[in-house]
């Protein structure tokens, strides 16, 4: 009997393309094309990484230390920066040999369920959750379990049904707060209740802490950790300064874990892409060392427009968009605009309807398809404040 062999992996033709890469991309061609478009899909900060940061950045590139390999898990002052910015705000205390500076928080959140999962082994996903979970999970041979909470909750999911959710099988939690793509931020009790939980279910807890210092209203995401202590040996934090400090392109997250699991990680990153860039690297060290005010100032402005966006938003019939609490999106359910007929179109998913703005009012927002269930809509607001106010005032004019 002959093996047919596959040009391409199973494993590698079963992921797919990431949806808030591919609408961005489709909103840029347009734009390209000399289309207004006015896009709400890009997950990241429209404004320049602040000064003193590109300064520290321009003094590496001069330096020949940098031109070399380096330690694959981060410089060493790099590290320390890393385990003081983590006691600082997800007060744990760590050694920097718990720490390992990656390529963004996407590889940290990879590595992570790649040192944690066996085949089989059960990851509970509080849903909406962003798109890169569910394929990193297949990709670490994991088995994902969503757990709904809808806007009604503040998609906010309860204990009772992660207890619901749990199996034998299950191994590890994946916790995100402040969440994309909905903004939703756990209190500190909820926080502890979902911690303690995890611990006296022996569960391990993934959380995603790339958005705790984007948070309004004197609001302050308390990380599980600090919560509940004894979590601690269980538990990876992964964090990043590209949302906090405006640096998505520099390409610099971390991971923080008990020093098992730090290790596996570590053996893993050092064949898979070795050091973070060196000239990165020393730019988040003055990101997270140095003065502190750029990134207050622009959290003050995601602020300011997400106000805007809330209250412009829920002028619209048929959308409902609770006010998120951190990050920089909102996440109306939009299933009231479902099923009607606008300009001879009738779209009966969140897919048609971001389909239908795009074309209609030249707005580009995700579906809530790459999040999860279907009848939602993302929207960043991480875009200039004129540009967000004429992108939502097009949505009012389109569905009055
Ligand atoms: C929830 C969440 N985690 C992690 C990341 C990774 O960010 P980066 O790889 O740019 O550091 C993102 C980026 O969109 C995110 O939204």
């Amino acid at each position: 009997m002959t093996h047919e062999l596959k040009r391409i992996s199973t494993r590698i033709g079963s992921i797919a393309e990431s949806a808030t890469l591919k609408v961005d991309g489709k909103a840029k061609a347009l734009q390209a094309a000399g289309r207004p478009v006015i896009s709400f899909a890009a997950g990241e900060p429209d404004f320049a990484t602040p000064e003193h940061i590109v300064e520290a950045a321009l003094e590496a590139v001069r330096d020949p230390r940098n031109y070399r390999y380096t330690p694959a898990a981060g410089l060493p002052e790099l590290r320390e920066a890393i385990a003081a910015k983590t006691l600082r705000d997800s007060g744990l205390a760590v050694e920097p040999s718990q720490v390992i500076v990656t390529n963004g928080g996407k590889q940290a959140v990879y590595q992570s369920f790649q040192a944690l999962l066996d085949p089989g082994d059960e990851v509970l996903v509080p849903t909406p959750y962003w798109t890169t979970y569910p394929e990193v999970i297949k990709l670490a041979g994991g088995v994902q379990v969503d757990v709904f909470a809808g806007s009604d909750q503040g998609y906010l999911v309860t204990v009772e049904q992660l207890e619901a959710a749990r199996t034998e099988r299950t191994k590890v939690l994946l916790f995100v707060s402040p969440s994309n793509p909905t903004g939703a931020v756990y209190s500190p009790e909820q926080t502890r209740e979902i911690g303690e939980w995890a611990e006296a279910n022996g569960l391990w807890v993934i959380t995603d802490e790339i958005y705790q210092n984007l948070t309004y209203e004197g609001v302050r995401a308390v990380s599980i950790v600090d919560a509940v202590p004894a979590l601690a040996d269980r538990t990876i934090l992964v964090n990043g300064v590209a949302k906090t400090y405006a640096m998505t392109g520099w390409r610099l997250g971390w991971m923080v874990g008990p020093a098992d699991a730090i290790k596996g990680a570590a053996n893993l990153q050092s064949h898979l892409s070795s050091n973070v860039s060196n000239i990165s690297q020393r730019a988040a060290i003055a990101a997270l060392n140095g003065p502190q005010d750029a990134a207050l100032a622009m959290r003050d402005a995601f602020d300011r427009r997400r106000q805007v966006i809330v209250a412009e938003l829920n002028k619209i019939p048929g959308m409902v968009t609770p006010t998120p609490q951190g990050a920089f999106y909102v996440y109306p359910d939009v299933s009231g605009l479902l099923g009607r007929t606008w300009n001879g179109v009738t779209p009966t998913t969140s897919l048609e309807l971001a389909d239908l703005i795009l074309d209609q009012a030249e707005v580009a927002a995700v579906p809530g398809e790459a999040f999860g269930p279907s009848g939602y809509l993302r929207f960043s607001y991480a875009l200039g404040d004129d540009a967000l106010l004429e992108g939502v005032q097009r949505l009012q004019r389109l569905f009055a």
